[in-house]
């Protein structure tokens, strides 16, 4: 089986046998709260506004806001401040009794105009040009389908807010101020949107920053459309256009045993159960997909040993089952990769399917059954294999030979880049070297009949 071989080889060399890159849920930083003006310095709020402290010092009480808040602590003071709906520079914070003032006034919340006072500490959005926000104009053509990386359509509203103008808290995060998210480009927020759940069905986005730092907002009803022009700020929304399935198997499949398609990859069978979810599992990573099947395809293809790269070498636990909800009521990213099936729960929009059984080409010894699997992909497939593994190294030693600049990929250039979520630019280094490879021999599945096709429409548009 020198062929068998050879093929590992090229699978493994050249990406190829790589799972999808998991997407993580870029979580806003829980930071644990610091009672007392802390001894280092600079501070950054979970939506990534930051501070630097000034203990012991007072400004003018013009500077401050109205209204204190008290029972607080110098960290919630400060994550207060970035997420007020007017602009805040800096806070107030009288240690004694835990009373937090937001100041309101940029003109006199500077460094100079500090006093010394040991009753109070003062906190300074540092620097201040964090407040100053983009130009107001509508970064797309009103009424126009613009699609996240995921490939989520969003329906640009120009200048147009939504009510109820309360924003929802998705992944559950107790504190609601954590919500009130921060970007620099409307994209960015509606990839917030695609990537929430319960499902996200809006934002609005105010790229002045007239309404304070916290300028994303995501809705999860169906809001009523408001000129968006408000004294002082604009804002722009965009309407999640929720993809059409592939109806092809309905919510519960006439049969419930299936074996993944995934093309010279670990194949696995798995046994379907209609209208039930999982309580208490561990979740890989949760995607879209428009169907069951390709649910199932994704799980069969998922690869703890890639995905540990990107968990710095942690080795993460293979796939043993997936929930697939049709209605997306959940979220957009419908299909849930388990690590663990977890407890059997009622759920009349989705579907589970557990994994019975692993075959990977790469240890299966002379069985006939894999001699059969593997002999028809093998003959049409090898010569291809071949050549885009030649195309791939030669790609990436041209690559290579081209300098640094030139290193990121497409994919990782037009995935927006939201300051406080480290795992983005994580996501990008891993992407660095492999991304040409990725492009270039992703395997077939994608494009047999069951690829999602707004994923594969929005990287052909790209932007
Ligand atoms: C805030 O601080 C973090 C960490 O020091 C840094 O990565 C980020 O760029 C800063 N943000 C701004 C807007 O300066
Ligand atoms: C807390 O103490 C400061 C400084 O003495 C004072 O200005 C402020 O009014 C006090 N706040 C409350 C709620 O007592
Ligand atoms: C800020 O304070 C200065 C000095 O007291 C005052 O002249 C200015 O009008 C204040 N600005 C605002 C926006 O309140
Ligand atoms: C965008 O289109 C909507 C109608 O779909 C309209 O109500 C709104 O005024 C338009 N906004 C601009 C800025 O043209
Ligand atoms: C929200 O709007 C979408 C289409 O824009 C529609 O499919 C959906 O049923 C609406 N949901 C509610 C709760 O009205
Ligand atoms: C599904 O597979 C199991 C064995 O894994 C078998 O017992 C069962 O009969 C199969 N069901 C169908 C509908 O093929
Ligand atoms: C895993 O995904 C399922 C289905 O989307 C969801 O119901 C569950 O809450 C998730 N679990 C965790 C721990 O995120
Ligand atoms: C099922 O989906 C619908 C929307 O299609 C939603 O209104 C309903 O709450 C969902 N049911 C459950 C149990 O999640």
């Amino acid at each position: 089986m020198g062929s068998n071989a050879l093929l590992v080889m090229l699978l493994w060399g050249s990406g190829l046998a790589r799972a999808w890159p998991s997407n993580r849920i870029p979580i806003p930083r829980q930071v644990e709260a610091t009672a007392t003006c802390p001894s280092t310095s600079t501070y950054s709020t979970p939506n990534g506004l930051n501070f630097t402290s000034h203990c012991n010092s007072a400004i003018s009480r013009s500077a401050y806001s109205d209204n204190p808040i008290t029972s607080t602590t110098f960290t919630d003071c400060m994550n207060t401040c970035s997420t007020t709906s007017t602009p805040c520079y800096g806070i107030a914070f009288t240690e004694r009794n835990s009373t937090c003032y937001t100041l309101t006034n940029g003109t006199l919340a500077t460094e100079p105009n500090l006093t010394p006072d040991s009753d109070v500490d003062i906190a300074l959005v540092d620097p201040v040009s964090q407040l100053t926000g983009v130009d107001d104009s509508c970064p797309f053509s009103n009424n126009t389908l613009q699609a996240t990386t995921s490939g989520l359509d969003f329906e640009i509203k120009c200048y147009t807010d939504m009510i109820p103008f309360g924003h929802y808290c998705p992944w559950n995060l107790v504190d609601d101020p954590w919500c009130k998210l921060h970007t620099d480009t409307m994209d960015a927020c509606m990839e917030f949107c695609a990537e929430a759940h319960p499902l996200c069905r809006a934002v609005s986005w105010n790229p002045d920053l007239g309404n304070g730092f916290g300028n994303c907002y995501l809705k999860d009803v169906n809001g009523t459309l408001v000129s968006g022009e408000h004294g002082g700020y604009v804002i722009h929304s965009a309407l999640v256009q929720l993809p059409a399935l592939l109806d092809d198997e309905g919510p519960c499949p006439s049969s419930l045993n299936y074996t993944s398609t995934t093309f010279l990859q670990v194949r696995k069978e798995f046994e379907i159960r209609c209208y039930e979810a999982r309580g208490g599992t561990g979740n890989l990573t949760t995607v879209h997909t428009a169907s069951l099947e390709i649910c199932m395809d994704r799980c069969a293809s998922y690869d703890p040993i890639a995905d540990s790269e990107s968990n710095f070498g942690v080795e993460t636990p293979e796939c043993v089952g997936v929930v697939f909800d049709r209605s997306m009521a959940g979220g957009y990213e419908n299909c849930a990769l388990l690590s663990e099936v977890g407890g059997s729960m009622g759920d009349i929009n989705s579907t589970f399917a557990r994994v019975t059984k692993t075959v990977d080409p790469r240890e299966e010894g002379s069985g006939s059954e894999s001699k059969a699997w593997i002999a028809g992909p093998v003959v049409g497939g090898v010569a291809g294999v071949v050549i885009l593994g030649v195309v791939a190294w030669w790609w990436r030693r041209r690559r290579m030979a081209q300098g640094a600049e030139e290193a990121l990929s497409p994919d990782a250039e037009s995935k927006p880049v939201v300051a406080p979520y480290s795992i983005v630019s994580t996501e990008t280094d891993h992407g660095t070297g492999n991304g040409p490879v990725e492009v270039e021999a992703r395997p077939p599945q994608y494009e047999l009949p069951g690829a999602d096709s707004p994923q594969t429409r929005h990287e052909l548009a790209g932007h």
